[in-house]
């Protein structure tokens, strides 16, 4: 019996994985490094510093930069990402999802949140969603990112429930992955090539319900 839902945040619950795109855009730009929507699938999950190091991948390489001069351009990254953040407002809740996280609670389902954003705390907040989480992970704890397993299995923890009782929604690829590697079932929205690897994948948040999720 489904017991717990666990959601990521960019790109499931508001669209701030397009503003983690634009910060790295303007930062492969200034290196001279190619980036586009594609690759950038390649960053969804993945830490801050994991992010910079594909993008030098495809330039001169993560090993053409001293650690501290990649500290720096995290660092300006996050700076540039921050500016957009500043104006989330609960309007900015992706349609469906709070509609979703209703019909949850009022079936007893406990929900929870995996994010390896250091900036998740921040967005919630704005968002103004605390109330409807059980659980919160908190990626400055979190050892590994995506598709490693922890922040789901932090969650599985924390909330008390067995990984066959819970499920995944991601956007991620590697996030598919790391739902799995938590024994989890995973729900994937977004495009269903990317997100191949999931048990279901949805167009949009919308098509969440109770009853679909619980078929799982
Ligand atoms: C994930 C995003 O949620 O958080 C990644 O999908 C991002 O794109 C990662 O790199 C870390 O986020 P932050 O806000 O700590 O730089
Ligand atoms: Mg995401």
């Amino acid at each position: 019996m489904m017991k717990a839902v666990i959601f990521d945040l960019d790109g499931v619950i508001t669209d701030t994985a397009e503003f983690h795109y634009k910060a790295w855009k303007k930062i492969a730009d200034e290196l001279g490094i190619p980036f586009d929507a594609s690759y950038n699938e390649k960053l969804k999950g993945v830490s801050r510093m994991e992010s910079l190091c594909l993008i030098l991948d495809n330039g001169p390489g993560r090993d053409s930069f001293t650690l501290e001069e990649k500290e720096k351009y995290c660092e300006k990254k996050n700076e540039i990402y921050k500016k957009q953040i500043k104006d989330l407002t609960p309007d900015d809740v992706l349609p469906g999802i709070k509609d979703f996280m209703q019909e949850l609670k009022k079936n007893n389902i406990l929900i929870g949140l995996a994010s390896v954003s250091k900036n998740a705390p921040e967005i919630i907040d704005r968002l103004e969603i605390d109330d409807l989480f059980d659980y919160m992970a908190d990626a400055r704890v979190v050892k590994n990112s995506k598709p490693e397993p922890d922040v789901f299995i932090d969650n599985l923890i924390n909330l008390e429930v067995d990984s066959s009782d819970a499920i995944g929604i991601e956007d991620a690829e590697s996030g598919i992955e790391a739902i799995h590697r938590a024994g989890m079932k995973a729900v994937g929205i977004g495009n269903k090539i990317i997100l191949k690897n999931a048990d279901i994948v949805l167009s949009s948040a919308r098509e969440l319900t109770f009853q679909k999720m619980n078929s799982l």
